[in-house]
């Protein structure tokens, strides 16, 4: 399999709780590699740019507030088949029906605070990575 790269976040649940590093190691313990990672404070602007695929759901403008309701950390993580591995350690949607030993079985609050988001496709992470890194910021 080849070795991918996908954009992960912990989310303000997780960092209000002071969860980043027992979610790190699950990445790590999966054989994710998190090979670029910052701590920011998203702007309304950012959040709504962000998730803008979801901007006709009901949940979009609870979710951009959640998300700007306190810091992220934004991460690259480098592995064989990475964006499906991290779907896998990050578990469903809802963390009702998260497997497991999951981050969301373990750490999620809601279907909204669910602690971290992942890139679902290849696609999206080259789109989502650059949306948040340099390419100079991302050492593998
Ligand atoms: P989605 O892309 O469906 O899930 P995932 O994060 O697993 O890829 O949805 C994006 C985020 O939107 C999700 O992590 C939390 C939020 N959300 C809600 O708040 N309510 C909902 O009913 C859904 C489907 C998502």
């Amino acid at each position: 399999m080849a070795v991918e790269r996908t954009l992960s976040i912990i989310k303000p649940d997780a960092t209000r709780r002071n969860l980043t590093g027992k979610v790190n190691a699950k990445f790590e313990d999966a054989g994710l590699r998190i090979v670029a990672q910052k701590r920011v404070q998203l702007t309304k602007a950012q959040a709504e740019g962000f998730y803008a695929v979801h901007a006709a759901r009901p949940f979009f403008g609870s979710l951009v507030d959640f998300m700007i309701s306190g810091p992220v950390v934004v991460q690259v993580l480098e592995g064989e088949g990475a964006v499906l591995k991290n779907r896998d350690v990050m578990g469903a949607t809802n963390p009702a029906n998260a497997a497991e030993g999951t981050i969301r079985k373990e750490f999620a609050e809601s279907i909204e605070a669910n602690s971290v988001h992942g890139s679902d496709s290849a696609e999206n992470a080259a789109i989502e990575i650059a949306y948040f890194f340099a390419q100079t910021e991302i050492v593998g």
